[in-house]
């Protein structure tokens, strides 16, 4: 069943609703300009959406802290746009995934503000309160944003409630089974209206351990211990996913993808052939400069020997027990380009280069707005200017830490998630296109006069057009289709450090995708099977006596058939 999957042929594509179109001029994104925007999307070849959240919230962590899954939130729009949406998206051939988050709500959701005013109310055991130990929290866990994971409740002596994201966003309570029904409820609720499925939040979380009341082992200099390593997949917590997988994903055929951080031994529970999900994201790459204990104003060095190794570790073992999902950015990264090419070599042909690697990787490619135009970190911003609540917190590890405010503020420059949520940016007229507005809600970049669509749509030497063609590469009609969503990843390892080369074979085709993520010429010896040019950032290079110089920053597609 899950081999004729629907899923496995699309391309996806992550939109952050806030920072998308903005249609009615308030400076904020919302659902009337994604319809808008639509034709875009479509010529761009993408088949699925993954629509950040906009249900109703006070918007403390970007729409994760929800108040009410049956609502849109009116900066966003109705639910009357939210059915347009689905509606319209599907005459462009588009299908629509929301983000289901459900470890967490919003303390302004109404089960949280009845827990809140009576302790008696059965809403109190829809989160997880506990008493103080000693005058302080239950225990020294660190939420994941930064700061205890225990918030004291106002108004009554020594009780608290544990949130392991913002103290805004308490964590629900999946131990009760009327909290999981109203889950189960909504869910299905939901993919009634016609979705594709969900991308589904820091689901590993959901189970929690019985007894809190345990000192942990500070991993910082804050006295704390990072939550992860108490919450992250629990014994327990697989009855739960499997009861949401039986009881709503399966009807609907539907494709979910989870944010989860899934250890190599436990992946066949998650995404094996009888897996609860459909595919997981991968962090081990995309995270490869961070510390084990998450602190990113510390980010290591790294070498293209450690991506390439992380890369096709993860690569051979998606495949073996099922299906990968690809990417390299999404809302709560910074910008690929910023984050993986050294400042100097930041162009479009090493844009186009790390198109090249991902897109072509075994698995669903997921783009991330604006990362098909090139679209870079902002480094332009003040402390202020920023919006989001993680960024302020890992400020202020830093500087716990001992950091000066100048280094705190640089980690936050490089790191920051709002790096990848500033505005589309869809031409060079003010607000970059986005908005006529007289402010929009976060900076927009100001290389937006450069780097927008309208610049690039017509050029076919362009970053956008280079997207276009490898979403093409995935198109029936293309030669290379099945090869390219089929084909099995083979790792190619050549004694060269900046190189990364993989193959990608279904019978006896086969596709050599090579890459050279350094500024340097190199010499590669190429198998003269190889002989047919499918895709170049930079002019083709000839193979001469089986050899092929790849120049700085070049990646090449070749295939054994034409
Ligand atoms: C996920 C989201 C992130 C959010 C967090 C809490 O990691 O991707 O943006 O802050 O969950 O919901
Ligand atoms: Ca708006």
């Amino acid at each position: 069943m899950k081999h004729e999957a629907w899923w496995k042929k699309s391309v996806i594509y992550q939109i952050y609703p806030k920072s998308f179109q903005d249609d009615n001029h308030d400076g904020i994104g919302d659902l009337k300009g994604v319809i808008n925007r639509l034709p875009y999307l479509e010529k761009l070849g993408i088949t699925v959406i993954w629509l950040s959240p906009c249900y109703q919230s006070p918007m403390d962590d970007g729409g994760y802290d929800i108040s009410d899954y049956y609502e849109i939130d009116s900066i966003f729009g109705s639910m009357a746009d939210m059915d347009e949406l689905i509606a319209t998206a599907k005459k462009h051939g588009i299908k629509l995934l929301m983000d289901l988050v459900i470890n967490h709500t919003s303390d302004e959701h109404k089960w949280f503000k009845e827990a809140l005013a009576d302790p008696k109310s059965k809403y109190r055991d829809y989160y997880i309160f506990r008493e103080g130990k000693d005058g302080k929290a239950p225990n020294n866990w660190r939420s994941y944003f930064g700061g205890s994971a225990w918030e004291k409740v106002p108004n009554e002596e020594n009780m608290y409630f544990l949130h392991a994201f913002s103290k805004r966003q308490p964590d629900l309570n999946w131990e009760n089974t009327d909290m999981r029904e109203a889950i189960i409820d909504m869910i299905n609720w939901w993919l009634e209206k016609g979705l594709g499925g969900f991308r589904v939040d820091a689901i590993l979380n959901l189970k929690k351990p019985t007894n809190f009341y345990k000192s942990y082992p500070a991993d910082a200099e804050d006295g704390l211990s990072s939550i992860s390593k108490y919450i992250a997949n629990q014994p327990g917590i697989l009855d739960w996913l499997h009861e949401l997988d039986d009881r709503c994903f399966k009807k609907y055929n539907a494709f979910t993808v989870s944010e989860a951080d899934v250890p190599d031994r436990d992946l066949i529970d998650y995404v094996g052939p009888n897996g609860v999900f459909s595919t997981t994201f991968d962090f081990s790459y995309s995270d490869i400069a961070l510390p084990s204990n998450g602190a990113w104003y510390m980010l290591r060095d790294w070498t293209v020997v450690e991506l390439r190794e992380r890369i096709f570790n993860h690569q051979l073992k998606a495949q073996k027990i099922g299906w990968g999902v690809q990417y390299l950015e999404n809302h709560d990264q910074p910008r690929s380009i910023s984050k993986y090419i050294p400042e100097a070599d930041r162009n479009d042909t090493s844009k186009k280069l790390l198109a090249t690697l991902f897109m072509m990787l075994h698995g669903t490619p997921f783009i991330y707005q604006g990362q098909e135009i090139g679209m870079e970190n902002i480094t332009t911003l003040n402390l202020d200017d920023y919006d989001d609540i993680a960024t302020y917190e890992m400020y202020d590890r830093a500087l716990i830490a001992g950091l000066s405010k100048k280094e705190a503020f640089d980690a936050v420059v490089k790191r920051s998630r709002d790096n990848s949520r500033t505005p589309m940016q869809w031409s060079s007229e003010p607000h970059a296109g986005f908005s006529t507005a007289h402010q929009t809600w976060l900076k927009i970049n100001p290389n937006y006069t450069t780097i927008n669509v309208a610049s690039q749509e017509h050029d076919t030497s362009s970053v956008l057009s280079y997207y276009k063609k490898l979403i093409d590469l995935r198109k029936a009609a293309n030669p290379y289709s099945e090869v390219t969503i089929f084909g099995e990843f083979v790792p190619v390892v050549y004694n060269q450090e900046n190189i990364i080369a993989y193959q990608r074979v279904l019978n006896d085709q086969a596709l050599l995708i090579l890459i050279n993520l350094s500024n340097e010429s190199v010499v590669v010896d190429v198998d003269k099977t190889f002989k047919y040019h499918v895709l170049d950032n930079l002019a083709p290079s000839k193979i001469e006596d089986g050899e092929l110089v790849l120049k700085p920053y070049q990646s090449i597609i070749l295939a054994n058939y034409i």
